[in-house]
């Protein structure tokens, strides 16, 4: 890979939020808020866990909160693994390399795309199992996965757990599926970690509406630069305040420089999904 250092192939999630700067405005920045809008937009990926355990209770209703999301045209095609196994979470933690994997803190949920069971109702119903295959089918059970894990991260962060999901177990999708021992038709699309958090951090600032909103029309940017020019000091503000990275780079710097780098972005993902028999046609 030309022109990639060590460095660059480094994972792009950032290891460590710790900052003890907090909002100290209360008012609500929404016309409208609620106790559910509130702890939505209070979102930060926590990184860093106590070692106090999730109390069963909690890890039920929040496997029955993922269980009850929207899911497309009803076929319920998601699996979440729960892993307790300190061995297979370490083989976890060697697929992902980030300290908060490798370490035994929080739960660890492994969300898995799954087309698996409904090949087996159909096998056995004498159906045809090629529309499995379909990139439709994919796409939609990628769906209903991340649908569901989302719904976990809000109940979580409702009861004031901290979360963070892990793309980085794409960092060698045939190592996760066989430490998970993942059948044809499935596939491990993100972790989540969900636990107490023993860090603070800042929220990340977004995009402001105005580019991530359209009306009618898509919001085409006529000259992202300049457009994104307050946003992109925003960022490096945010990043300034961090008292554990030094990093200040701005939005668009990110994109420009680091989009497509990170090893769970390079691993062979459309190769082990056709192993797994998805997203063929
Ligand atoms: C699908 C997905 C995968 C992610 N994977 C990782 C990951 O592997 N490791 C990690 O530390 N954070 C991961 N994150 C968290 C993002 O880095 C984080 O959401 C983003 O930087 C914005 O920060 P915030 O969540 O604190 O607002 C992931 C987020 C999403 C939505």
């Amino acid at each position: 890979m030309p022109g990639i250092t060590l460095g660059d192939l480094a994972p792009l999630w950032e290891e460590s939020d710790t900052i003890a700067v907090m909002t100290t405005d209360t008012s609500d920045p929404t016309p409208v808020s609620n106790e559910t809008i509130r702890t939505q937009l209070a979102h930060r990926t926590i990184r860093a866990f106590t070692d106090e355990p999730v109390s069963e209770d909690i890890i039920t209703t929040l496997l029955e909160v993922a269980r009850h999301s929207a899911t497309t045209a009803f076929q319920q095609q998601f699996t979440i693994i729960r892993i307790t196994d300190p061995d297979l979470r370490a083989e976890i933690g060697a697929v992902s390399t980030q300290p908060h994997v490798k370490s035994t803190a929080g739960e660890l949920f492994i969300f898995v795309l799954d087309l698996h069971r409904n090949a087996q109702i159909r096998e056995q119903a004498g159906a045809d199992l090629a529309p499995l295959s379909r990139m439709n089918a994919y796409v939609h059970a990628h769906d209903d996965t991340l649908i569901a894990a989302q719904n976990m991260v809000v109940a979580a962060e409702s009861l004031g757990l901290g979360t963070v999901y892990l793309g980085s177990i794409n960092a060698d999708p045939r190592r996760m599926i066989r430490a998970l021992g993942l059948p044809k038709y499935t596939y491990p699309i993100v972790g989540l970690i969900v636990g107490h958090a023993a860090q603070t951090p800042q929220c990340k600032p977004r995009l402001p509406l105005s580019v991530t909103t359209g009306v009618n029309a898509y919001p085409e940017l006529v000259d992202p630069a300049a457009q994104l020019e307050d946003y992109d000091r925003e960022v490096q503000e945010y990043y300034g305040t961090r008292d554990t990275n030094t990093r200040v780079d701005s939005f668009t710097h990110i994109i420009a420089n680091n989009l497509g780098k990170g090893v769970a972005e390079q691993s062979p993902m459309l190769e082990v999904m056709h192993e797994q028999g998805l997203a063929l046609q």
